[in-house]
């Protein structure tokens, strides 16, 4: 007994002295991650929403699938807040939810927000739409499968927090906006990600300032073209014109 607690007591002490103190927000992220997982939970039942439901607060999905029902997903057409299934508000938490195929738009957060455990069966337009004006919002544990191209959508303004998360089959795992009418500097810090069979973990504007920063160590890639992309983003119209592909700048740091 003595010597179990004080087994503990110095494998704690080790633990401790060898933790690095954070700091910066990087540092932060990746000292205090958990491990993430592919493994996609099964859930007890679905509930096909008839409409987008708002959170404020915290909900706990209790791993039930939600969606929007049979037909929900009408391909890539760039649609609303109205075909989401959740629309969260500043300072939301979402956790523990599957979302389904049958939807179009996924979740939406309308301010700082955070996902924990939130599983997207099959992507359809995209799976997380950020339009938070600043702030930090993160999305940790969880996963995307089949996104054909964006997973996380930054088309506000601060920073995304990426981690202890599983991508497969997908064309972006993150990209600020190349077109919105309303374009500024954007963050993404991305750490602990299993990525499987996609074309880019980062895709950022380097003429709006975004920086993207990837603990390239930390994950486990598997068929991945690029890390990091840098674009030339439009505002309001056209298309943003790609710069360099899986090159580490000031912009793309990896
Ligand atoms: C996801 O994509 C894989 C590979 O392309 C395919 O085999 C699978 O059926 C797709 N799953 C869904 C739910 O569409
Ligand atoms: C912005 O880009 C998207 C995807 O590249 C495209 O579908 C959309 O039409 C563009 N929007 C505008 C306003 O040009
Ligand atoms: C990174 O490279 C891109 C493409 O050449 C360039 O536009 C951008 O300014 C660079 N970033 C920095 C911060 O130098």
């Amino acid at each position: 007994m003595f010597y179990t607690s004080l087994t503990t007591f110095i494998t704690l002490a080790a633990f401790v002295s060898a933790t690095p103190t954070p700091t910066s927000s990087e540092n932060f992220v990746t000292a205090f991650a958990r491990a993430p997982s592919c493994t996609f939970p099964t859930p007890p039942k679905t509930s096909s929403l008839t409409s987008a439901r708002t959170i404020t607060g915290t909900f706990d999905g209790g791993n039930i699938r939600f969606d929007r029902g049979k037909g929900a997903c009408g391909g890539q057409k760039e649609g609303g807040e109205k075909e989401t299934v959740f629309l969260l508000s500043e300072g939301a938490v979402l956790k523990n939810v599957i979302i389904g195929a049958n939807q179009a738009e996924g979740v939406h957060c309308l301010g700082s927000c955070t996902l924990e455990n939130v599983w997207f069966e099959d992507v359809c337009e995209d799976a997380v739409t950020i339009k938070q004006k600043s702030g930090i919002s993160t999305i940790r544990g969880g996963g995307a499968k089949n996104a054909s191209d964006k997973v996380i959508q930054h088309n506000g303004g601060g920073t995304v927090v990426i981690k202890d998360y599983c991508v497969q089959n997908f064309g972006k795992l993150y990209r600020s906006c190349g077109n919105c009418s309303s374009q500024q500097k954007r963050s993404v810090i991305i750490s602990n990600v299993i990525a499987t069979n996609g074309k880019l973990i980062a895709g950022v504007n380097s003429n709006f300032g975004d920086v993207a920063t990837i603990t390239k160590s930390s994950l486990q890639l598997s068929s991945v073209s690029s890390m990091c992309d840098t674009f030339k983003a439009t505002v309001g119209s056209g298309e943003p014109t790609k710069l360099t592909s899986n090159k580490a700048n000031s912009s793309c740091k990896f």
